[in-house]
């Protein structure tokens, strides 16, 4: 076994270059000890618990365009939609009604929904689910906008850093920048929020030394939440002919994160489960711990088409609520319907 393996499990520590030479160097049997050491680890913070979050889409205009998303503004081809305030709010009842304690409100980056919009939303909902953890993932607004959301009852905020690669955040986000992208995420923690960071595996370009990177910024950043999936092309974007992450790589990522940010809370992702019928499954089994099922309306969920082929397009709510329930009792874990709070935000609170 690499000895770099015991290492990470004792100490929960590792330099960017021993990140580097491990992800080299990884066997296949290296793998299996490396998922087992991580679910020992979400097991020693989180028990067999898994953390539903019920995710509404709520809207697929966007005005940025990355180059590896398919609700990027150019591509003209997708069937835009945007749900109104009302339908968000049947949405959560919804919810509300399978058990949900988390509703996760996402949506491309999309300005329609002004501050005084997203500001007499969440009060809404707060003021009807006043137990409830609302979860924001809209993207890069002012800090001041962050400030009011929180302020009038968001406790969480899902922000991918999506690399800590500078350059190749540069090639991928044509319309963004990297130094704001993390400003973002200090203001985030800043405010107070509980806040979710991550990135995807497997980008053109992508090399373990900028994988390590994207860890040892994490363990820098230390966010509530650690989103990793893999980068899926999809056919109407630049990316179309690259090739795409892969289910093995995306899962030594899962576990390095769970063994260098142990307390953090990590979702089996929805693009896990696109890519293998037991993605989620194995990621549960190599340390993540919440599983985000979709309760966006089935009329519009296919056009929140980030990637290509995204599993429960045709699903109903109550569908993905009990299929995900069966799927991570069968996997030998048990559901929590509680908010979930992270660790870390326990502790400080
Ligand atoms: N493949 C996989 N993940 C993607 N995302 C966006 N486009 C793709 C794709 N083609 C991810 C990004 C974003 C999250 C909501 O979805 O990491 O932060």
């Amino acid at each position: 076994m690499h000895y770099l393996l015991e290492r990470v499990y004792q100490t929960n520590d590792l330099s960017k270059e021993e990140i580097t030479y491990l992800l080299e160097n990884l066997t296949q049997v290296d793998k299996e000890v490396l998922y087992n050491y991580a679910l020992k680890t979400k097991q020693k913070y989180y028990g067999n618990k898994v953390y539903l979050r019920g995710l509404i889409e709520f809207s697929n205009i966007c005005k940025q365009d990355c180059l590896y998303c398919g609700i990027r503004a150019s591509n003209v081809k997708v069937k835009r939609y945007r749900l109104t305030p009302e339908e968000i709010l049947a949405c959560c009842d919804q919810a509300y009604e399978l058990g949900y304690q988390t509703f996760v409100l996402q949506s491309g980056e999309d300005l329609w929904y002004t501050d005084e919009i997203l500001v007499n939303l969440i009060q809404k909902i707060k003021k009807r689910y006043p137990e409830v953890a609302i979860t924001l993932s809209i993207g890069e607004r002012r800090v001041e906008t962050y400030q009011n959301l929180f302020t009038c009852g968001a406790d969480r905020f899902l922000m991918r850093h999506e690399t800590a690669s500078k350059e190749l955040y540069e090639t991928l986000h044509p319309t963004m920048r990297f130094e704001e992208r993390r400003a973002c995420l200090n203001a985030l923690k800043g405010i107070g929020y509980q806040v979710g960071a991550g990135f995807m595996v497997g980008l053109p370009g992508q090399t373990f030394a900028d994988l390590a990177e994207d860890l040892r910024y994490l363990m820098e950043l230390r966010p509530d939440m650690i989103g990793i999936g893999p980068f899926i092309p999809h056919s109407e974007t630049p990316l179309a002919k690259e090739k795409g992450g892969t289910i093995k790589d995306t899962l030594v990522m899962v576990a390095m994160a769970r063994l260098l940010v142990p307390e953090s809370l990590i979702p089996a992702t929805t693009a896990l489960g696109t890519l293998h019928p037991q993605g989620r499954e194995l990621a549960l089994k190599a340390g993540a711990n919440v599983v985000m099922p979709i309760i966006t309306p089935t009329s519009v969920r296919k056009q929140y088409a980030l990637y290509e082929n995204k599993i429960c397009g045709d699903d109903h709510p109550e569908d993905c609520r009990y299929c995900i329930e069966r799927r991570i009792q069968s996997a030998g874990f048990e559901v929590d319907l509680g908010r979930g709070d992270s660790r870390q935000f326990v502790a400080c609170n």
